[in-house]
């Protein structure tokens, strides 16, 4: 956790070293409990979820676990990797995944449950359960609207990985950069989140949840319920006061 004039920034690790950060029934029992004490941290701006070492953000799911598992430990071992998945995904404030190395499996769902994804130009990525006999489940749903049904169902139904060029052009990861960039241009993002109204980037956050999950006049609906809600904090008329400056100046 990192304390910044502006509030509070986060950074969640994978670390599994001996399996290239692959989710172990213990990794994605500690990532669940790291995110979920996130939500009520108010002074929260920005999290970045990221792999240890230069090798990989996650190799997928544990392959040795995954090679025990009968139809209750499955039903159960899937359950667990999508509540910490969704605990990141409730996080209410941006959340960047940032990447480099390999990105496989249910380490490319937890990267789509983020809000915004950066890569290194090491980064490959792919689902490949088919080729484990197991067809891809819970976030990998957020895929299609992502990358686009084809691009998803290319993924899933051929198992095939993709390098970091073909992740930006299909639009997995928004920014590329030499791995030695990373950080700092990691840090560009957090900048501008930093830089904008605090209270607003949590409403622009619910409401694009909303987008995603409502009928859209629902989402609309809430978004003007939304828009008038911040009108009732100083927010608004704290950020837009220098503007207003800057334009008479
Ligand atoms: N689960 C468990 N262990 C894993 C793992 C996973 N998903 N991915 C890698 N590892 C382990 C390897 O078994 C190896 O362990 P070892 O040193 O004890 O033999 C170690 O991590 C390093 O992997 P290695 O295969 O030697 O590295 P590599 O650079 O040659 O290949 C991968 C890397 C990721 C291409 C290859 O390990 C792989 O295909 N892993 C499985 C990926 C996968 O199918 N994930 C989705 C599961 S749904």
């Amino acid at each position: 956790m990192e304390e910044r004039s502006q509030g509070r920034v986060a950074r969640l690790e994978l670390s599994n070293p001996k399996k290239l950060n692959a989710l172990s029934p213990s990794l994605i029992v500690a990532l669940h409990a790291r995110a979920k004490a996130l939500v009520d941290d108010s002074d929260l701006r920005a999290v970045i979820l990221t792999g240890a070492g230069a090798r990989a953000f996650a190799a997928g799911a544990d392959i040795d676990t995954l090679a025990k598992l009968d139809e209750e430990t499955a039903r159960g071992f899937i359950t667990s990797l999508h509540q910490a998945i969704d605990a990141v995904r409730r996080i209410p404030v941006p959340v960047i995944a940032m990447l480099r190395g390999y990105c496989f499996g249910g380490a490319m769902e937890l990267a789509a449950a983020c809000d915004m994804r950066i890569a290194d130009t090491t980064l490959q990525a792919g689902m490949p359960e088919v080729r484990l006999g197991i067809p891809s489940v819970i976030e990998a749903c957020l895929l299609p609207r992502l990358v686009g049904w084809g691009k998803a169902s290319e993924l899933l139904l051929t198992g095939d990985s993709i390098g970091a060029e073909d992740a930006l052009r299909i639009g997995f990861v928004q920014k590329l950069c030499a791995p030695g960039d990373l950080d700092a241009e990691t840090e560009k993002w957090v900048g501008s989140i930093l830089a904008a109204g605090p209270r607003a980037i949590r409403a622009q956050k619910r409401i694009m949840r909303g987008w995603e999950d409502m009928p859209e006049a629902d989402a609309i609906a809430t978004s003007i319920a939304e828009f008038a809600a911040i009108h009732a904090t100083p927010e608004p008329a704290e950020f837009i006061r220098p503007v207003l400056e800057r334009k008479k100046g």
